[in-house]
C-alpha cells in the first residue's frame, strides 16, 4: 500500500449532502453546520454551489466570511459565470468540474472532447488568475476513457490546478478497480489526488479507502453519508477507518463526530438507522447476556478496542431485553442507583425477559419501574399474603366483578366483589377477602403508563392504611393494569403486616 501519514478531509455535506432528495437548508442552518464542521476539524468545507440560487450564493458568502479555520470552497461548472459567482462569495477555493465520460458528454454536454478539454483548462487558468486555490473534478471519471482522463488531468495540472479529483459519480467502482485507476492517475500527475465516491452499491467508503491505498491524499465525504441518491462516502467511517485501522492521521477531532452527526440529523430531518456504524444509537450498545458479561469485564471483548465510544463522543449502553443476562441488568441497576439481592435480580431479569419475549422494547424507564416494584416488595419468606388466582369480568352490560383466591399464611381465602371498573372490582375483592383479618383502606391510587401504546408497561402506586394507623406505599409495574394494581395492593398489605409484626 502507498499509504501517507496524513489524509485531508474535504467535507461536502453542505453541497452534495444538501443534494439529498428532500433536503433544503436555510442560510442560518448552513452557517450553523459550517461552524460545527470547522469545530470538527475538516480541512475543506464545500459550502455550496453559488450559481444555483440567490439564497445559496448568500449562504456560501456568509460561510466564507465567517472567519473559519477550514478552507471554504464553492462549486462551479467550467463556466466563467459559475466561477465568478464563487469568487463573489470570497471563497478560498473553487471546485470546478466537467463531465469526461462518453455517456455524459453525448447526452448532457454535447460538445467534442477537445472543446471540453479547453473549457477545463481555461476555467482552471481563470480561477488561478484570481489567486484562489483550484480543485478540478472529472465528473464520471470512473466511466471515462482512461487515456482521455489522463490527458485532461495532465492538461489541468499544466494550467495550474492545485489538486485533481476522481469522482465515482454513479458509484459503480469496486475497491480493486478504484485502486488501479488511482494508481494510473498517480503515476501520470504530480499534484495531489482527491476522491469522491458515491454509495450506489454501498461501496463508497471501501472505494475511497482503496484510493487512499493507491495514492489519494484527500477524501471527499459527508456527515451521515448524505448525498445524491444513496449518498456519498460517510465521513465518520472514513475518518475512523483511517485512524483506527490504517493508522493514518486526519485533522478531525473525532470526539465531536457523534454530536456533529446528531446536528446533521436534526437540521436535515434525515434519521440514521440505529445500527449505523460509529454514530448509530446501537453502535456501542450490548444486549445479549454473553456480550454484556464480556464487555463489563473488558470492553474490548465485544468491541473493536481500537475504536471506543469515548473516541467518537458516543456512549456505551447496556440494553435490557429478552437476550439480557443478569450481569448486564445488574450493571444497569447499579447505574440507576439500585442495590438488589440475588433473588431480586433474578426476578427483575425474568420480568425483563418476559416483556422482551412479548416483542416489547424494554426502555430504561421500564427497567426502573420494574426494579422499584421488585425492590419495594417484602421478601418472599416474610410475605403473609400472596395471590393464587384472580379473575375479572367487565363489559357494557354487566357490573364489573372480580373473584380472588389469596393465600394467607398457610390458609386459602376466597371471595368476590364488584366495582366501577375492573381495577376497582379487583381491589375491592382483595379487601373483602381480607376484611375478616384486617380492614385495609386504600387512601391513594396512581396509575402511570411508562411508555406509549396500549401495551405499555403500567406502573401503579398505592397508599394503604390499616386500623392502627400504619401507612404503607407500594408500587408494581406490569403490562396488565389490573394485575399491576392487585400486585401493588398486596405488596402494601404485606408491608403493613411486617410493620405490625415488628
Ligand atoms: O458526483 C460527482 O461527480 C460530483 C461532482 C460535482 C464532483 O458531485
Ligand atoms: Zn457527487
Amino acid at each position: 500500500m502507498n499509504l501517507p501519514r496524513e489524509v485531508k478531509i474535504f467535507d461536502t455535506t453542505l453541497r452534495d449532502g444538501e443534494q439529498t432528495p428532500g433536503i433544503s437548508l436555510t442560510q442560518e442552518e448552513k452557517l450553523l453546520l459550517a461552524r460545527q464542521l470547522d469545530k470538527l476539524g475538516v480541512d475543506i468545507i464545500e459550502a455550496g454551489f453559488p450559481i444555483s440560487s440567490r439564497g445559496e450564493k448568500e449562504a456560501v458568502r456568509a460561510i466564507a466570511r465567517d472567519g473559519l479555520t477550514s478552507t471554504v470552497c464553492g462549486l462551479s461548472r467550467v463556466i466563467r459565470e459559475d466561477i465568478d459567482a464563487c469568487l463573489d462569495c470570497d471563497v478560498d477555493m473553487v471546485h470546478t468540474f466537467v463531465s469526461t465520460s462518453d455517456i455524459q458528454i453525448k447526452y448532457t454536454i454535447k460538445k467534442s472532447k477537445e472543446e471540453i478539454l479547453s473549457m477545463a483548462t481555461e476555467a482552471v487558468s481563470y480561477i488561478k488568475e484570481h489567486g484562489v486555490s483550484c480543485l478540478f473534478s472529472a465528473m464520471d471519471a470512473t466511466r471515462s476513457d482512461l487515456d482521455y482522463l489522463v490527458k485532461i488531468f495532465k492538461a489541468v495540472e499544466d494550467a495550474g490546478a492545485d489538486i485533481i479529483n476522481i469522482p465515482d459519480t454513479v458509484g459503480v467502482m469496486i475497491p480493486q478497480g478504484m485502486r488501479l485507476l488511482t494508481q494510473e492517475i498517480y503515476r501520470a500527475v504530480s499534484i495531489p489526488i482527491d476522491v469522491h465516491c458515491h454509495n450506489d452499491f454501498g461501496l463508497a467508503v471501501a472505494n475511497s479507502l482503496a484510493a487512499v491505498e493507491a495514492g489519494a491524499r484527500e477524501v471527499q465525504c459527508t456527515i451521515n453519508g448524505l448525498g445524491e441518491r444513496a449518498g456519498n462516502a460517510n465521513l465518520e467511517e472514513i475518518v475512523m477507518s483511517l485512524h483506527s485501522l490504517y493508522n493514518v492521521k486526519t485533522n478531525i477531532k473525532t470526539q465531536y463526530l457523534f454530536e456533529t452527526s446528531k446536528l446533521v440529523e436534526r437540521l436535515t430531518g434525515i434519521k440514521i438507522p440505529p445500527n449505523y456504524p460509529i454514530v448509530g444509537e446501537n453502535a456501542f450498545s450490548h444486549e445479549s447476556g454473553i456480550h454484556t458479561h464480556g464487555v463489563l469485564s473488558k470492553s474490548d471483548t465485544f468491541e473493536p478496542g481500537v475504536m471506543t465510544p469515548e473516541m467518537v463522543g458516543h456512549r456505551r449502553r447496556i440494553v435490557s431485553g429478552k437476550h439480557a443476562g443478569t450481569h448486564g441488568i445488574e450493571a444497569m441497576l447499579q447505574d440507576m442507583g439500585f442495590k438488589v439481592t440475588k433473588e431480586q435480580l433474578l426476578d427483575i431479569t425474568m420480568r425483563v425477559k418476559d416483556l422482551g419475549d412479548k416483542g416489547k422494547r424494554v426502555t430504561d424507564a421500564d427497567l426502573q419501574a420494574i426494579a422499584e416494584a421488585v425492590v419495594g416488595e417484602v421478601a418472599k419468606e416474610e410475605k403473609l399474603v400472596s395471590l393464587e388466582e384472580l379473575s375479572v369480568m367487565t363489559g357494557n352490560r354487566i357490573t364489573p366483578t372480580a373473584s380472588v383466591r389469596l393465600r394467607f399464611k398457610d390458609k386459602y381465602l376466597t371471595g368476590a366483589d364488584t366495582g366501577v371498573g375492573p381495577v376497582d372490582a379487583a381491589l375491592n375483592a382483595v379487601r373483602s377477602v381480607l376484611r375478616g383479618i384486617e380492614d385495609i383502606k386504600l387512601t391513594e391510587y396512581r396509575l402511570e403508563a411508562i411508555t406509549g401504546g396500549s401495551d405499555a408497561l403500567a406502573e401503579v402506586i398505592v397508599k394503604l392504611e390499616d386500623s392502627q394507623g400504619n401507612i404503607a406505599t407500594a408500587r408494581a409495574a406490569r403490562e396488565d393494569i389490573v394485575m399491576a394494581s392487585v400486585e401493588a395492593m398486596l405488596s402494601g398489605i404485606n408491608r403493613i403486616f411486617l410493620m405490625r409484626k415488628e
